[in-house]
């Protein structure tokens, strides 16, 4: 099965990637965190990169879909991307791709937040730089501020500050926001309310798969 993640900012994509994983045993792909790798390598390619997502702007399509066909192609049982497709070249490319490696994509799930919760999500994001685990400094206790799973411990992201924030969001609004009409259109789209707590929305979410064959 082959989902997309579609939301605005901190909404919880990868927060649900990874209860889908956890399930469906699905590959997730996060754009995101895949550019946060590639940062590693100091070239000017990682330089460009860092400077856009500090910048709240996106990375460029050219980049962004050399890096996706890499993990398509490998990914057998299906994948959940997170943070892709982000505007309507990056979507037609991938509806290419799909038709070329002979898959299709089942459901866009799109989670439906307010700025203001989506914001105040953020604020509170710290990540695990080794398992990946996401968490909330709002939501949960966290002893010391280490990952649970793991003990290592947890950071913020660069880009997670008020002023970034808000330059993601107004992209997210121009780029990424009309591919909801786009899949809309297109029958795939299935809305979620995002603003419930991250196992309520994850339950949605399962009712919605059970459903489709
Ligand atoms: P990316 O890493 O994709 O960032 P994003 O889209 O801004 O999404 P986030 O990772 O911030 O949030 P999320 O929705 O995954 O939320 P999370 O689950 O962590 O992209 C970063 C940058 O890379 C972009 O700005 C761009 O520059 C570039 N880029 C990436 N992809 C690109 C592409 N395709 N093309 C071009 N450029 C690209 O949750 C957030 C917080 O909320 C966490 O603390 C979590 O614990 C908490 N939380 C989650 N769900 C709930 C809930 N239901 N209730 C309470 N708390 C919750």
């Amino acid at each position: 099965m082959n989902i997309i993640l579609l939301a605005p900012p901190a909404a919880g994509k990868g927060t649900q990637a990874q209860f889908l994983v956890s399930k469906y045993h699905m590959k997730h792909i996060s754009t995101g965190e895949l550019l946060r790798k590639s940062l590693k390598q100091d070239d000017e390619i990682s330089k460009e990169i860092k400077e856009r997502m500090n910048a709240g702007r996106l990375v460029s399509d050219e980049i962004i879909l050399d890096l996706i066909a890499k993990e398509i192609e490998t990914a057998k049982e299906g994948v959940v991307l997170d943070g892709f497709p982000r505007n309507r070249v990056q979507a037609i490319e991938y509806e290419q791709l799909l038709q070329k490696l002979g898959q299709k994509l089942d459901v866009v799930l799109y989670l439906s937040i307010s700025k203001e919760v989506a914001k105040k999500r953020m604020k509170g994001r710290r990540t695990c730089p080794t398992c990946g685990k996401i968490y909330n400094m709002h939501m949960e206790e966290m002893l010391e501020e280490l990952c649970g799973s793991c003990h290592t411990s947890l950071v913020s992201r660069e880009d997670d500050n008020e002023e970034t924030f808000d330059l993601r969001y107004e992209t997210y609004m121009r780029e990424t926001d009309p591919l909801i009409s786009f899949y809309q259109e297109k029958g795939l789209l299935k809305q979620i309310d995002a603003s419930k707590e991250k196992e309520e929305v994850f339950k949605k979410i399962e009712q919605i798969l059970s459903t489709l064959s």
